[in-house]
């Protein structure tokens, strides 16, 4: 199946040739090999584009064909994206191999993309959390650089199974002292290759790879106030972004909502407990739980989290900055209710956990 809009114009014999507009004006042109993954291959010249999964799932890659010619990887129908879109000739970068020269039109964003490179490194933690939850620290081989709430794919050394996972540090200040340790927060889940393996047995010294750093969580001024929605393991991002824009800016205040099952599924305190010592009054934390048996002495909100997105939240949402982290039902229920309350779209950043490993 091949998706197609315009005439190509005549390629080189095994480039072709590739022009992004922005939707703000900006161009950036490019060449790269007949076959390659226009999302793929835009990362890899260090060109801002917009991107989560890598898997076709989420959506964020969304690209209009002007012309030229793609051949999806995934049936467009069972995309993430809409009739109308697909109408509209949209296809997703991610999964979009590339046949001939290519005119597309994309959001490209302005950040200062960092190159994405694959280090060596072994398991220097592998500690188990409440909640099937593990916090696991790789100590690299070689410096890694990555922006707060990016992510990077990992595998065990001489394995297949590659999974993304998002960083919870907070990147070093000094960018000439990149980190050689870094820490993930991986969430069990029944029948998941990757994480079942991990919680077999203490992986510690385990030989690992890591490729990244991906994704985009936005920018915002960094004084703007944060409203912060994290769904389990969603709160590794957002522990990451939160941390930076803390020691980046003086003013600005945060308001984490972090979604569990239970009170006994609640991880991660020590870190949070750090966090919320070092902000002083800057960060209210509020955790919601939605299985909680009734008759507990809980005393703290139940439900889902959106069942904490209400008008007395005490949050300005004309004017807060939303990052969103955690499944892609929950962000994409998160999403609606932040626009519904008044928050400006361009200002929600998500990171959507998709599966990636085959159902
Ligand atoms: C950008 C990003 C960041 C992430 N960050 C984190 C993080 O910080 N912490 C974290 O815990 N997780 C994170 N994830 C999810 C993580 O990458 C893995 O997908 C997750 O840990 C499951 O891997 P697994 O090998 O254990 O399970 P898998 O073997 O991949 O399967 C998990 C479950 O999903 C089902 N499944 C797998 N693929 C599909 C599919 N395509 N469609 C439908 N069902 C499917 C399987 O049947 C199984 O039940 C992130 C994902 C992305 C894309
Ligand atoms: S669908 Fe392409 S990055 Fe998620």
């Amino acid at each position: 199946m091949t998706a197609q809009a315009g005439a190509p114009t005549a390629a080189r014999a095994d480039l072709c040739r590739i022009t992004v507009r922005g939707r703000d004006g900006s161009e950036e042109v490019f060449d790269i090999r007949r076959n390659d993954l226009l999302l793929k291959a835009a990362i890899e010249q260090g060109i801002d584009y917009p991107h989560n999964c890598r898997v076709g799932v989420c959506g964020t890659c969304k690209t209009r064909l002007v012309s030229g010619r793609v051949s999806p990887m995934v049936d467009l129908a069972l995309s993430p994206l809409k009739n109308e879109e697909i109408e509209a000739g949209y296809v997703l970068a991610c999964q979009a191999k590339v046949r001939g020269d290519l005119v597309v039109e994309a959001k490209l964003g302005h950040h200062a993309l960092l190159p994405v490179k694959t280090v060596s490194a072994r398991v220097s933690r592998w500690h188990k959390l409440p909640g099937d939850v593990i916090d696991l620290r790789l100590k690299c081989d070689e410096p890694v650089h990555f922006h707060a709430g990016q992510y990077c794919t990992i595998a065990e050394s001489g394995s297949f199974t590659r999974r993304s996972y998002s960083y919870y540090d907070v990147p070093p200040i000094d960018e000439d002292a990149p980190a050689t340790e870094v820490g993930f927060l991986v969430k069990r889940l029944p029948g998941g290759r990757f994480s079942e393996w991990l919680f077999e047995q203490d992986r510690t010294g385990t030989k690992f790879w890591i490729e990244g750093p991906y994704g985009i969580m936005g920018v915002d001024d960094v004084d703007v106030d944060g409203l912060c929605v994290a769904g389990g393991t969603g709160l590794a991002p957002i522990l990451s972004i939160v941390g930076e824009r803390l020691r980046k800016s003086s003013k600005a205040r945060f308001t984490i909502v972090f979604g569990v099952r239970t009170r006994a599924d609640i991880f991660a305190n020590e870190r949070l407990n750090q966090l919320l010592a070092e902000a002083g009054d800057r960060v209210r934390l509020i955790t919601i739980l939605s299985h909680e048996p009734q008759g507990s002495d809980w005393k703290g909100p139940r439900g889902l989290v959106t069942a904490a997105l209400t008008p007395d939240l005490g949050v300005d949402y004309t004017s807060v900055a939303g990052f969103l982290c955690g499944n892609l039902a929950m962000v994409e229920a998160v999403e609606g209710r932040l626009i519904e309350l008044g928050v400006d779209p361009d200002r929600i950043h998500a990171d959507k956990f998709v599966p990636s490993g085959t159902p």
